[in-house]
Order: C-alpha cells, then sequence, then structure tokens
C-alpha cells in the first residue's frame, strides 16, 4: 500500500527549501573552486550552457516523474510506465547509491562550516589574514577532528529526518535563507570593492578558451548536475510531494535560473578576494575557507558578519543533506518497507562509515592516490562526474523514449501558463536528443581521456 505523502503545505515553501538546496555548499563552495582550477570564464560559460541544455531539462523530467508517480525514483519507473523492464529500477538503484555516496562527502565538508562557526565565535576572524587563511589547512591536517565535526553533522541530519518532512525542511529553510541572501549580497559588494574586483571579473567572465581542457569540460558537466541536484533521485522525492497545481516546468526554470545566478555570485564573492590577497586561484577545495576569514578580517564588523555567514552556510549545507537523505530514507519506507526512524539510523551508520574514508584522506590516507587524486577527490570525481550524469542518461532516455506523449504533456502543460506550452517541444527536443547526445559524447571523452592522457 501507498502511504499518504505529507505536502509542502505552500508552495512558498517549496521555494525556499528549493533555493535552499540551490543556495548550498555546490555554489558556494564547489563552484568557485572548480573555476579557480579550470581557468575562469570559459569554464563558467560552458558550466551555464550545461545547466541550460542539460541540467534544466532533466530536473524537469525528475520534478515530473516524482509528481506524477508520486514514487521515490525505484519505484517512479514502474509507476509511470507499468509495462517498463525491471532494469530501469536499477538506474534508481545507482540514483541512491550515489546520494549516500554524496551524503558522507558533503558530511566532512559540512564539519569544516561546523569548526569555522566556531572558530569565528572564538575569535578567529579577528586575528589578521595570516592567521585566518591556517584555519582550513590545520584543520585539514586532523583527520580525527574532522570525523568528529562530520559525525555531528550527520547526527543532526538523521535526527531531522526522523522527525519528519514538514518539521525539518520547511522550517530551516524559510528561516534562514532570506537571511543567508542579504548576507551573501552584503559581502559581495564588499568584495567588489577591493582592489583585485577588476582581475576577478576578467577572470570569471573572460572566456579564454585555451586555458579550457578536457577535465575542464567534464567538470563543467558534472557540477551541473550537482548544483541542481539532478542524478541522485532527491529530485523525483520531492516532485512526488509537490501539489497537483504546481507547474513543474515553472518551478525548474526558476530553480536552475536561481541556482546559475546564485554561483555567479559565489564567484564574484571569491575571486576580488583571491586577487587582492594573493590566494591561489587553484588551490581546490580549501578555496572558500581560504578566502572568507581573510575577508572577514578586513572590516571591523567582519568577524561577527563571518560567524553569521557560516551559519547560514551550515544551515544550507544541513538544508541540502537533508534533501539527499529523505531522498534514500523514502526509498528504503516505500522499497524496503523499513520504519523512518530503523531507515534513518541505519543509514545514519552507513554514511558515518564512508565519511571517515574522505575525512581521513588528507591525513591517515593520504597516501591513497591514483594519479595525482587523492580519496577525496576520487570520490568527488566518481560520483560527480561519472555516476549522476549516468542516472541523468536514464531518466533522459526513460523520459524522452518511454513515457507516452500524452502522459508528458498532461504533466507538462498548464492551460493557464501560455509559456509551458510554447516550452513543450523545446523540452521534448532537450530531452530526447540534446541531453542524451551531450552526455554520450561526453563518456566518450571521459573514457577517451582517462585511456589516452
Ligand atoms: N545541490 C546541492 C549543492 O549544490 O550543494 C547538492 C545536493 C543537494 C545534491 C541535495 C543532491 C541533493 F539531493
Amino acid at each position: 500500500m501507498r502511504a499518504a505523502r505529507a505536502r509542502f503545505s505552500t508552495r512558498l515553501g517549496f521555494i525556499m527549501a528549493a533555493i535552499g538546496s540551490g543556495l548550498s555548499l555546490g555554489n558556494l563552495w564547489r563552484f568557485p573552486y572548480l573555476t579557480g582550477q579550470n581557468g575562469g570564464g570559459a569554464f563558467v560559460l560552458l558550466y551555464v550552457f550545461f545547466v541550460a541544455a542539460v541540467g534544466l531539462p532533466i530536473l524537469i523530467s525528475e520534478l515530473m516523474l516524482g509528481k506524477l508517480s508520486q514514487r521515490n525514483l525505484v519505484g517512479s519507473f514502474k509507476e509511470a510506465v507499468p509495462s517498463a523492464s525491471k532494469y530501469w529500477s536499477w538506474l534508481g538503484g545507482i540514483g541512491i547509491f550515489a546520494s549516500v555516496l554524496v551524503l558522507s562527502y558533503y558530511a566532512v565538508v559540512s564539519g569544516w562550516v561546523i569548526h569555522f562557526v566556531v572558530q569565528g565565535i572564538m575569535g578567529a576572524f579577528s586575528q589578521g589574514p595570516e592567521h585566518a587563511g591556517h584555519v582550513i589547512d590545520s584543520l585539514r591536517e586532523k583527520g580525527l577532528l574532522q570525523v568528529l565535526l562530520a559525525s555531528v553533522h550527520l547526527m543532526l541530519t538523521a535526527t531531522i529526518v526522523a522527525a519528519g518532512v514538514r518539521n525539518g525542511i520547511e522550517r530551516w529553510a524559510r528561516f534562514f535563507m532570506p537571511i543567508y541572501l542579504v548576507v551573501l549580497v552584503a559581502l559581495v559588494m564588499h568584495s567588489l570593492l577591493m582592489p583585485g574586483a577588476t582581475k576577478a571579473l576578467r577572470f570569471l567572465f573572460y572566456p579564454d578558451f585555451s586555458k579550457l581542457t578536457g577535465n575542464a569540460v567534464i567538470e563543467a558537466l558534472g557540477h551541473a548536475f550537482f548544483t541542481l541536484s539532478v542524478g541522485f533521485g532527491a529530485m523525483v522525492a520531492y516532485g512526488s510531494y509537490l501539489k497537483k497545481d504546481v507547474s513543474v516546468p515553472t518551478e525548474g526554470v526558476f530553480v536552475a535560473g536561481v541556482d546559475t545566478l546564485l554561483s555567479i555570485l559565489a564567484g564574484l564573492l571569491v575571486f576580488p578576494i583571491v586577487y587582492s590577497f594573493n590566494v591561489q586561484a587553484g588551490l581546490g577545495p580549501s578555496l572558500l575557507f581560504k578566502t572568507m576569514p581573510v575577508l572577514f578580517g578586513t572590516f571591523s564588523l567582519g568577524p561577527l558578519i563571518g560567524v553569521a555567514f557560516f551559519i547560514c552556510l551550515y544551515v544550507s549545507a544541513l538544508s541540502s543533506s537533508i534533501v539527499l537523505f529523505e531522498g534514500v530514507v523514502s526509498y528504503l519506507m516505500d522499497e524496503k518497507k523499513m520504519k523512518r526512524k530503523q531507515a534513518s539510523t541505519m543509514l545514519s551508520m552507513v554514511t558515518l562509515v564512508l565519511a571517515i574514508i574522505s575525512a581521513l584522506s588528507s591525513t591517515a590516507f593520504r597516501d591513497v592516490r591514483i594519479g595525482e587524486r587523492g580519496l577525496f577527490e576520487i570520490f568527488d570525481q566518481v560520483i560527480i562526474n561519472w555516476t549522476i550524469p549516468v542516472v541523468g542518461l536514464g531518466i533522459s532516455i526513460f523520459m524522452g523514449w518511454r513515457l507516452t506523449d500524452g502522459r508528458k504533456q498532461e504533466e507538462f502543460v498548464d492551460e493557464n501558463s501560455l509559456s509551458s506550452v510554447r516550452l513543450f517541444p523545446t523540452w521534448q527536443l532537450a530531452i530526447r536528443w540534446i541531453a542524451p547526445g551531450l552526455l554520450i559524447l561526453m563518456f566518450l571523452i571521459q573514457i577517451f581521456t582517462s585511456i589516452f592522457i
């Protein structure tokens, strides 16, 4: 029997939660460091292209699949098309697998954020740029502390999810997101007044295609998925909570647009600091944590705002983790007939064990490497550049070719919205040809580069 699903009480709740998952570590932390590593403008352009051409059509598909099937990703295929082969549900399994992996590695970075909140309260941001810049380096040398912080984060996430969707997601996201946006915009304005701002703008918006490597192209695609939370099944679970009268395409376009703007905002925040204080743009995962404390040391209210910033960043990381966690828990409840509490406990144990691996990648497992990459980077790349795009490809093929046109139209087109009528053929083209075509091309490039380069 299908359990009656809790519904979001208002549309605003969904939007805020969606912004919450958009305004998250992917945008603030991952986007700037990838842009820094991959040479700036050309990468940004490519990322925006992939969001529009691949991420958005698949995001809309995931939301639609959830809304029409009222199921999680694994069960959704059979529900949407009863004659669908059972192999489709395997794809759901891959999405669940990716969610578990991301949860664990996300927990480590969320743990870093907790550390910065605590350090900020203890005055680390008022001790000058030199000291502030070192907080992240010394944290990454302490494996056990990272494990501890990641476990605090996972326990908190599990507790909230065990308590149910409504209480968890809505209450948190609604309250914090507007505050976060205001803090962010104020900080960006401050950052843009720094001497390195012109160089930063040039770096971000002047595309130099000679800097674009094959790897950069793949990173841009993977990140488009990650940032939109697509390829995990989480958005299918989300779609299943949407009210009947919510227009999915409008929601998708809105979410993807906001998400992209937020990434650009994060770039405008971080790179002026990079160029004003000679931080290395290609520093990698530590970039945000190296630059922000420096910024907070430059004005009198900085240390206080710094604490507020990291608290907001943490809440957004928590809210994303809740979405991911909820996706897996709803799968365990629907398909494995587990109780919510039991599923939450089990999942938190599994992710904790996995989190230990990424937390120790910069200490005890420092020497476990494939080529240049440590465990943390391997985790990151396997999930984001391979696993979630595979799920995305499957979803686009299913929605493009397997679901009947009538069913699609019924879900997609809202008579009251002319734009949804106009958008339908474009989405259909994207989901049938453009997204799968680009994805297959990307996989071929990846295979080629990993064999020959
Ligand atoms: N989109 C989030 C980010 O950019 O940080 C990551 C994420 C959240 C992925 C929730 C998947 C998900 F279900």
